[in-house]
């Protein structure tokens, strides 16, 4: 049977207020190897990213509401699928992939690296332009999700277009109308003290 873990609730309250969020908000590449996140921190890092908050609404927009893309959520205990309706993640693969997620030296030493896979099958009647337009704006919303949340709880992260996209996508079983968008790393940032 496919293993899932179910994440508790998010917390949907808190939080640092938006404008101090967004003057914190920024790219860091420098993170503490040693330090995981709990669940209900991943719990509520992925709800934040992509988390259902209404009737067939999430908290990033999508065009024409298609809500294509999917995370992959890659941590040292294999490959998860999140899922938004159940609030869950469902394993995929046992293996640890988060190093095959880029090509820069630190990737692979933060616990979370979260690829963002768009199911472009789901995208009809637009050009092969159109539908790359359509997936990186909605993929650039669920990033930007990703950085102010992190930005409130004092996470590091950066999110990535430098990915071995052919031999990632081979790796975690890809379809050919899927593709690999951004992938974005999560951690907690390096302490130099
Ligand atoms: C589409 C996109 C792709 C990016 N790809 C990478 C990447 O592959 N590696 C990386 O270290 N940073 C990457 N970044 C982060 C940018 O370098 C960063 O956002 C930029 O330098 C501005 O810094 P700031 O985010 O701290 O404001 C990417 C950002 C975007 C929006």
């Amino acid at each position: 049977m496919m293993e899932r873990i179910q994440l508790p609730a998010a917390r949907r309250t808190g939080g640092m207020p938006l404008m101090e969020a967004l003057a914190a908000r920024r790219s860091s590449r420098d993170f503490d190897t040693s330090r995981d996140l709990d669940l209900q921190t991943l719990s509520d890092l992925l709800w934040a990213a992509w988390g259902i908050n209404r009737t067939k609404g999430r908290t990033a927009p999508s065009s024409h509401n298609r809500q294509e893309i999917e995370l992959y959520v890659c941590l040292k205990s294999g490959v998860f699928r999140y899922d938004a309706v159940e609030h869950a993640l469902e394993k995929l693969f046992d293996e640890d992939m988060r190093a095959g997620c880029g090509t820069q030296p630190f990737v692979g030493t933060a616990p979370v690296e979260i690829a963002l896979i768009s199911d472009t099958s789901k995208i009809i009647g637009k050009t092969p332009q159109g539908v790359i337009e359509a997936t990186y704006a909605d993929t650039g919303f669920i990033c930007q999700n990703i950085y102010l949340f992190c930005a409130s709880e004092g996470l590091a992260t950066v999110a990535r277009a430098l990915v071995p996209k052919e031999e990632l996508a081979a790796r975690l079983n890809l379809q050919p109308q899927q593709i690999i968008t951004l992938v974005q790393t999560v951690g907690y940032p390096a302490n130099h003290d």
